[in-house]
């Protein structure tokens, strides 16, 4: 393959949206920050320079980095932040992916500004498993917010409130036609009569799983996550948090304009909610009468409507081709399974001023473990050995097997998750089962993108109401599950996952909601190394940024 390089300057930068301006970071004064150009087989080296006020890192979103976790990003999972005032740089390697993936800040919520696509070719000398398209166009969805993101993170995490109401979604950083200000600069695809299309979409949304639909349009479905699906014809999508898609569509409606439309899914309590609806333009070239406005999509979900969110991830299946092959695992090769509950729950507010029960916060947990960032991050304090910083003892379990989809569990069921850095640790190459349960802890309406850092995993099943362990194993897919880094686990519902733990490093799994996230609903694998050089760690590079924590311990 070939080598890239980039160079990403990390600076705060003033953006105008909705007719007010703010202070934000971005990535060389862009937002969306720009793309990643690369073929499968490529490496790229991406110079990352904090020209910003805080420490920030950068993680590649499903791109597996083999035995690579260095560069992987998670603040305090792989590294610590990158200093203001220095500079670190990314190695990231392609060597299994391909379609279209995404990068971005990991660190706190700065993933709001700082991110971006990457688009992935086949390696040279193979093609799509699709006909060439004529032309492709980046679509990034984001969430727009008035205020500071940071600030807005900090009183989440102090009060657990309902502080984080975005002021709009953006289709590549732009409102569009439904918001105050906003109509002037809505973004346009212009596109030909009779050409087929390639959009890359990817949702970089903070809080929020979106539908995604253009006027009269039929929408072809051929990757998800870097991984090819069979075609799935459609006429609105679901994409949540953390997904990426690639979708064919062919201009053969009359000349004229057509609504693209970005909007939220959200089954609960809805305060604390926007449920407003971005835009953009699909234009046709060519001379037409403009006769007012777009068309708009008929039969476009409404934001509380559960089913088409619940169903849309079951009709995607893998290629499952001599060219793409598949190997998921079978069921008398798993050698851990992992019964894993995603909760909202409560835990001990900081200061007074809390909003929750009995003077608690909200918080978020996996089998009632709310994760906490260690000083000195998980993986070099596995490498070099230093005690105190996790412990190896996450639970297989949720600690007791309530009725998750009750909706008595705001007096019955709150549980005060128990906070720390409890991580599980894997052998090399065993084949893991990770069955998520959705519970209804505190009526939360959502689904919970789980993603998982440093594998492509396997959804066999997938439903609503609570896991029947004698049936619902019945209903897997075994023969053509689609590949996945991101799974919606449903509101009330579940999911099952299969992977193998072929890559030795340390990977961060996480509900890529961010609220979720810096709330608790995440956890840490370790995967030991194999027994060989080339199933082992990589070396760590000379620059990781130091921890602020005693560099003795390091050296110890
Ligand atoms: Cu896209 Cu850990 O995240
Ligand atoms: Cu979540």
């Amino acid at each position: 393959g070939e080598d890239h390089y980039y160079t990403f300057v990390l600076r705060e930068t003033n953006f105008t949206r909705l007719c007010a301006t703010k202070s934000m970071l971005t990535v060389n004064e862009s937002f969306p920050g720009p793309v990643l150009y690369v073929r499968k087989g490529d490496t790229a080296y991406v110079n990352v320079i904090n020209e910003g006020y805080y420490g920030v890192t950068i993680h590649w979103h499903g791109i597996k980095q083999p035995r690579n976790p260095w560069f992987d990003g998670p603040e305090y999972v792989t590294q610590c932040p990158i200093p203001p005032g220095t500079n670190f740089t990314y190695q990231v390697l392609f060597t299994s992916e391909e379609g279209t993936l995404w990068w971005h800040a990991h660190s706190d919520w700065t993933r709001a500004t700082v991110h971006g696509a990457i688009v992935i070719k086949p390696a040279l000398g193979t093609t799509y498993p699709f006909p060439e398209p004529d032309d492709e166009k980046v679509l990034v969805f984001a969430s727009w917010y008035e205020e500071d993101v940071m600030e807005l993170m900090r009183e989440a995490l102090s009060e657990g409130g309902l502080t984080t109401l975005s002021s709009a979604y953006c289709i590549n950083g732009q409102p569009g036609d439904f918001y105050n200000c906003s109509r002037d600069s809505t973004h346009r695809i212009s596109v030909d009569y009779g050409k087929t299309y390639l959009l890359r979409l990817v949702n970089s949304v903070q809080n929020t799983d979106m539908y995604f639909a253009i006027a009269n349009h039929t929408l072809t479905v051929v990757g998800w996550d870097g991984a090819y699906v069979k075609p799935l014809v459609t006429s609105c999508l679901m994409i949540t948090p953390g997904q990426a898609m690639d979708v064919l569509v062919t201009a053969d409606q009359p000349l004229g304009e057509y609504y693209i439309l970005l909007s939220p899914f959200f089954d609960g309590q809805a305060d604390d909610f926007d449920h407003s609806i971005a835009s953009a333009i699909f234009q046709y070239n060519g001379n037409y009468s403009y006769t007012g406005l777009p068309a708009y999509p008929s039969d476009f979900p409404g934001w509380e409507d559960v089913e088409p969110a619940t169903s849309f991830v079951k009709r995607l299946k893998s290629l499952n081709s001599v060219e793409h092959p598949i190997d998921v695992p079978r069921d008398d090769e798993i050698t851990t399974r992992m019964f894993i509950s995603v909760s909202i729950s409560m835990m001990r507010c900081p200061n007074a001023s809390c909003e929750g029960p009995d003077g608690n916060r909200l918080a978020s947990a996996l089998n009632n473990i709310s994760f906490a960032n260690p000083d000195l991050d998980v993986l070099q304090a596995y490498y070099s050995n230093v005690a105190g910083y996790y412990a190896a003892d996450f639970p297989d379990r949720p600690p007791t097997l309530f009725n998750f989809t009750s909706d008595d569990l705001l007096t019955d069921n709150v549980t005060l998750s128990d906070q720390g850095t409890r991580v599980k640790v894997l052998n090399y190459n065993e084949t893991v089962e990770i069955i998520f349960q959705g519970t209804n802890v505190m009526n939360s309406g959502e689904t919970h993108p789980m993603h998982l850092h440093g594998f492509r995993f396997y959804v066999v099943g997938l439903g609503r109401g609570n896991f029947d362990n004698e049936t619902d194993p019945e209903t897997y897919n075994l023969y053509d599950p689609p590949e996945a880094n991101t799974v919606p686990v449903p509101k009330d519902g579940w999911a099952v996952i299969r992977f193998r733990a072929d890559n030795p490093g340390v990977w961060y799994m996480h509900c890529h909601f961010d609220r979720h996230m810096t709330w608790g609903m995440d956890t840490v694998f370790i995967v030991q190394n194999g027994t060989t050089a080339e199933t082992s760690i990589r070396k760590p590079p000379s620059y990781m940024p130091p921890c602020e924590t005693d560099s003795s311990l390091l050296s110890a």
